[in-house]
């Protein structure tokens, strides 16, 4: 993949930016990098907080051969990138499905991927924030996140960045090989303290699923065995972890 990037001091997100530039053509590698988001966005609707140069806010425009039922491994594969790119700066993280990168418990990093249509076909737009300093975080994430300087040590949202390009073109080469979605699978579950044997509870459809996970599905879907061993196969949304009462 031949990586290009463009670095914004501000931007409204790095995600929007990059369906803009692949709906007017931008070739697979495309990365837009900001220091400041002032639309930041996660998952389900909720945003991220983006204040300047306190993490590293990036998007990569991919246009994956990938069969579209192995599109969700892409998350996973970013979620592997991610986590080599912590350990690579010193650090031990954990992916919690589908998207979150934890540190001691906290979350250190979210993974958005939008799907876009393009005039050359989809797009996939891969977006990754991770946290470089809390300072300015508001009080309701103190608890629940944490930031790489936090961890102890210092670095720059540049230095994780150019880190970060090096594992995802490494894994997302692999994701595109042959076998490569069984290869994703297998780096995600040595990564993963959720892949199975954890106590979770989700919910699907307003209904709250309680369970052990018990792997993933061939397009990552996660596997939760309830209480009375019926299995629910969870293809998207949130998981906690539940402690053993
Ligand atoms: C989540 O955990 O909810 C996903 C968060 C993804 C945040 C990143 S920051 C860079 C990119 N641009 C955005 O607007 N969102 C993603």
């Amino acid at each position: 993949m031949n990586i290009t990037q463009i670095n914004y001091d501000v931007i409204d997100s790095t995600n929007a930016e990059a369906i803009r530039q692949a709906k007017l053509g931008a070739a697979e590698g495309l990365c837009i990098v900001a220091r400041r988001q002032t639309a930041g966005r996660g998952r389900q609707g909720r945003s991220w907080v983006s204040e300047k140069d306190s993490g590293l806010f990036f998007s990569i425009i991919l246009r994956p051969e990938l069969d579209p039922f192995f599109l969700p491994l892409i998350t996973l594969m970013a979620g592997v990138a991610v986590h080599d790119t912590l350990v690579e700066v010193g650090l031990k993280p954990d992916i919690k499905w589908v998207n979150d990168v934890h540190v001691g418990g906290k979350k250190i990093s979210g993974i958005l991927a939008e799907a876009v249509d393009t005039p050359t076909g989809m797009a996939v737009v891969l977006g990754i924030g991770i946290n470089v300093r809390t300072g300015q975080f508001p009080s309701e994430l103190a608890d629940i996140a944490t930031s790489i300087e936090a961890e102890g040590i210092g670095t720059t949202p540049q230095e994780m960045a150019a880190v970060l390009i090096k594992y995802l073109g490494y894994f997302y080469e692999i994701l595109d090989s042959r076998d490569g979605p069984a290869a994703i699978r297998e780096e995600w579950r040595k990564r993963s303290s959720y892949h199975s044997g954890k106590l979770v509870r989700t919910t699907v459809d307003r209904e709250a699923i309680e369970g052990t996970t018990d792997g993933i599905e061939t397009n990552g879907a996660l596997r939760i065995i309830d209480s009375v061993g019926v299995l629910h196969v969870i293809q998207a949304g949130d998981v906690e972890q539940l402690r053993a009462k």
